[in-house]
């Protein structure tokens, strides 16, 4: 299980989500629908509503207590400006997960993205004892390759097909971080 808040700037938090953070999260993915929808799933009505993300916070908060997910949301003035998440935890000896993250539109550009993928790997190795983290980005995510290249991770190689992205199975570029060298 995750904890803590930490203050990413000087009026940004980052923290693990809440289930009281379900309306919050709603109206963040209502503001930021098409400035996601390039990059994320397809999404159904109940996704933009308080009681469909009330639903996805409870199973985050699940997988987060059988430990095979962690997510946290950023927020400036008791808005939720910002998501960042691992899963498919794996532990024995690979002590892995993917990172994935969104900031709202407004809050682009202003290194937040990367002071959470920071804070992120730094939970995923003292707080949740993980060797690795890895990271895909469509082809064309410069953005977000920049965020992961800016915290220290290193691209692999090209999986074909590798998600189900805005209508379609889309390659993307592999990028990982080596945490640390602990024994399994
Ligand atoms: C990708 C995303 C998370 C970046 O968030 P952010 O808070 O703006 O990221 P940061 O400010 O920490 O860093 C962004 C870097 O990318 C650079 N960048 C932004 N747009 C770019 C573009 N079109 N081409 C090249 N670089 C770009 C910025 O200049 C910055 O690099 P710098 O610090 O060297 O100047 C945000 O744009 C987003 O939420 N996008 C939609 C969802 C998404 O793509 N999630 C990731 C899926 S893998």
């Amino acid at each position: 299980m995750i904890s803590g808040v930490v203050a990413l700037t000087k009026d940004v938090l980052i923290r693990p989500v809440v289930l009281d953070d379900a309306e919050a999260l709603a109206r963040a993915h209502r503001r930021n629908r098409a400035h996601l929808a390039p990059w994320d799933p397809a999404r159904t009505a109940a996704f933009f509503t308080t009681e469909g993300q009330a639903e996805r916070v409870m199973a985050q908060l699940a997988e987060g207590r059988e430990g095979r997910s962690a997510h946290w949301v950023l927020v400036s003035a008791g808005e939720i400006i910002g998501h960042a998440a691992l899963s498919n935890i794996v532990l024995g000896p690979v002590r892995s997960a993917n990172l994935g993250y969104w900031i709202d539109a407004e809050h682009v550009g202003r290194g937040l993205a990367s002071a959470a993928a920071r804070h992120v790997c730094e939970a995923a190795d003292g707080q949740l004892g993980l060797h690795r983290v890895e990271a895909g980005t469509l082809l064309h995510n410069t953005a977000s390759q920049r965020v992961l290249a800016k915290c220290g991770f290193e691209e692999y190689g090209i999986a074909p097909g590798y998600l189900f992205i805005n209508g379609a199975w889309r390659d993307h570029r592999l990028f990982q971080k080596i945490l640390n060298d602990r024994p399994a």
